[in-house]
């Protein structure tokens, strides 16, 4: 590499690290793993010690990492808040241990000549947080930051269980530090990224939408929560924090492993987890315990921290400009695992939309039996350039489903054909199309294809929608296999007779079972169907399952056309005078309307007596007094915020929820947090207490 080769090299990775940083810390939405993230780094520190008069100022080389975000307050670590160097082999952990000998170890000229010994921790994959007490009561909870000042999130931190707000009687300094991580259990992950998922289907977001929305694992989960500003959302998603490190002017231990001992008696949660090493082989076999026990864990780790424990042989090593040089992490490497593609199939959902999926030769990987891999779409399939039968790489990093890396291209045979995406819907065979611009394919035969049409009438009965929980998948299955129904429309012709005693296969085809509809399933079905007639109208337009007419959308539709006669008539420009409508959403509608089968279905549960108008309550007053305007509500009110939201809207006014320049009003009440009212002043906008808000309706 010349001069100018490595100049633009060290250019190009500087600025894709600080993109990949910023991603990270700030946005926390990385799109690149951990190892990746590391290995750039490394390049990067490599070039600029050989070429260090191109190492630019801002190199993410010379930063401890992160950036802050703005909107909380910024406060300073007492103590900086460092990062550890990494390692990833057995030789630089020796090179570790080595060089604290060499520092030390075998020096005897000094009291610290006594040798040493290593206390070695699981390394939590979550975010650092520093919490400081005084007299017992936690004052202030920091993220790291830049390392240097972090965020005050002490609000959404105290809605973490785990974390003491006041310690009982004990020992402690009046004034201390203690340092741990912040994470979100996997249980608790999976379950709340499913029903963030359900939230923006019903939303209207596409599929290709909601995969970029929903968090990819749970560091980033815990990582997006911290930073909500609402701690009230974040009590919902609850947290957990492990500490593992204290600071204090006066010390209450001359070593780390007894300072961890004492805080878990005040009260902290401590991990289980650590351990005393003599030596390097003690610190080897820590790191192979768990190199496989990590998957047994409910949280996740991507390492072991290693720390010498002695305080004064810490400060005798002390600092490099970035890391402590008394501890390390050893960095598990994302599982990786090999085997062979045995086919690609294509699932279809309700949208018609195409999931290609990679059916795999079984293999055992972190701790589960991997058989199939998300393929996303056609270009994921092309940039890996898959052929049949194939010897891919599959790894399970931060993700819960497993994806494909790579392909080893030594055991390709030299006649594999290429993968060639599907041309016709698996299904119904119909030919798919794919628009321009759009990574997704569909299969456009929305009203012939049985796996869409199952899946419409699944969302139709679903609980936010017309809520028949008496009917299931299984058995709408079954009634759709046998002809019983085509359509939901078609669930309002059902009859006792149609119903009793009709078998259905539970299950996969490793597990069948069969079951036959008794009475007492029969009466609940037929009862849940004709409650479902008093289903308001919003939902029931929701239920439709139009495209991109999601839960929220479909209400504004409602509120703003009271029935579906108006709606289905309203021109372009109607339509895209309802806030956040926009042509996309318009085009699905006036598509949905003019489709000659739609109507029919339409009329049919018109028929049968479904809600397609609001119900006009007179009592309530509607004025446009507010139109066009947006408002703010934050604090506490004579009336709830809900009710005070519902006049903002009554009156023709919007709710908003963040403040920014645009917004019109904050209306200010009770207990309103001081960093909102700043933030308003500084943008001059309109603050206003509920009586003057009544003054504006009235
Ligand atoms: S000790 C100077 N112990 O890993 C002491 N860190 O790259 C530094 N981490 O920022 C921290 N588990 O967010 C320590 N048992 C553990 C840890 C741990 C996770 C994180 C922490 C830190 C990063 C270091």
């Amino acid at each position: 590499m010349n001069e100018l080769e490595a100049k633009i090299k060290i250019d190009e990775l500087t600025d894709e690290l600080k993109e990949h940083s910023y991603k990270y810390y700030v946005l926390s939405q990385p799109t690149i793993g951990d190892t990746a993230f590391d290995l750039l780094l490394k390049e990067l520190e490599k070039l600029e010690e050989s070429y260090p008069q191109f190492m630019r100022n801002d190199s993410p080389t010379k930063k401890v990492g992160g950036e802050i975000t703005r909107e909380f307050v910024t406060v300073k670590h007492k103590y900086p808040m460092l990062s550890l160097g990494n390692t990833y082999s057995e030789e630089e952990l020796q090179e570790f241990d080595n060089r604290i000998k060499k520092s030390i170890g075998d020096d005897t000229s000094t009291s610290l000549s006594k040798g040493f010994e290593y206390v070695c921790e699981l390394k939590f994959d979550g975010l650092a947080i520093g919490l400081t007490y005084e007299k017992g009561k936690l004052i202030r909870a920091v993220t790291r930051g830049n390392g240097v000042e972090g965020d005050d999130v002490t609000n959404n931190v105290k809605t973490i269980k785990s974390i003491p707000h006041q310690l009982k009687e004990g020992n402690y300094p009046d004034e201390f530090e203690i340092r741990g991580e912040v994470f979100m259990h996997k249980k608790t992950f999976e379950k709340l990224n499913e029903n963030l998922k359900k939230e923006l289907e019903a939303k209207g977001f596409d599929e290709e939408e909601i995969k970029e929305k929903l968090y990819k694992n749970p560091r980033n989960f815990a990582s997006g929560t911290l930073k909500m500003q609402d701690s009230r959302e974040v009590a919902k998603r609850p947290l957990d924090a492990y500490l593992y490190f204290l600071y204090s002017d006066i010390p209450v231990a001359d070593n780390h492993f007894d300072s961890l001992k004492k805080a878990a008696s005040w009260g902290f949660q401590v991990s289980d987890h650590y351990q005393k090493c003599k030596s390097i082989e003690d610190v080897f076999a820590f790191v192979k315990k768990y190199e496989t026990e990590r998957f047994k864990l409910s949280y996740e780790i991507d390492g072991v921290v290693i720390k010498v424990n002695d305080y004064h042989q810490q400060q005798e090593l002390g600092f490099t400009a970035k890391n402590p040089r008394w501890a390390i992490s050893f960095k598990y490497k994302a599982q990786s695992a090999e085997t062979i593609l045995q086919k690609v199939t294509y699932q279809v959902g309700r949208t018609g939309a195409i999931t290609p999926v990679a059916n795999l030769t079984p293999v055992q990987l972190a701790g589960t039996t991997v058989k199939r891999a998300s393929l996303y779409n056609a270009d994921e399939i092309e940039r890996l350039d898959l052929h049949e039968n194939d010897y891919v790489y599959v790894e399970k990093g931060g993700e819960i489903i497993p994806k494909i890396t790579g392909v080893n291209l030594q055991k390709r045979q030299s006649d594999s054909q290429k993968i060639k995406y599907a041309t016709h819907c698996p299904e119904c065979d119909t030919e798919l199309i794919r628009k321009e611009g759009d990574v997704v394919h569909y299969c456009p035969n929305e009203t012939g294809c049985p796996t869409q049409l199952k899946g419409k009438i699944e969302h139709f009965i679903g609980r936010k929608a017309m809520n028949i929980d008496s009917l299931g998948a299984e058995t709408i299955n079954g009634l759709f296999d046998r002809g019983l129904i085509k359509n939901y429309a078609d669930l309002y012709d059902l009859k006792y007779d149609n119903l009793i005693g009709l078998e259905f296969t539970l299950g996969d085809s490793d597990e069948m079972k069969k079951r036959s509809l008794q009475q007492k399933s029969v009466e609940n079905i037929l009862k849940g169907i004709e409650d479902s007639k008093q289903i308001p109208f919003e939902r029931v337009l929701f239920a439709l399952g139009i495209r991109m007419v999601g839960e929220t959308v479909a209400k504004k539709l409602a509120q703003h056309f009271y029935s579906l006669e108006k709606l289905s008539i309203a021109t372009m420009e109607e339509l895209l005078n309802v806030h956040e409508i926009g042509e996309k959403i318009a085009e699905q509608l006036f598509k949905y309307f003019a489709d000659v089968n739609n109507k029919l279905i339409i009329d049919k549960l018109k028929n049968a007596g479904l809600q397609f108008e609001m119900i006009q309550d007179h009592s309530i007053v509607r004025t446009n007094k507010l139109q066009g305007k947006t408002f703010l509500v934050s604090g506490v009110f004579t009336i709830s915020r809900d009710d005070l939201k519902k006049q903002i809207e009554l009156n023709g006014g919007r709710n908003v929820s963040s403040i920014s320049k645009s917004l019109n009003y904050l209306i200010a009440g009770d207990k309103m947090g001081p960093e909102k009212l700043k933030k308003a002043t500084d943008l001059n906008i309109e603050i206003i207490s509920e009586e003057e808000f009544k003054q504006l309706i009235t």
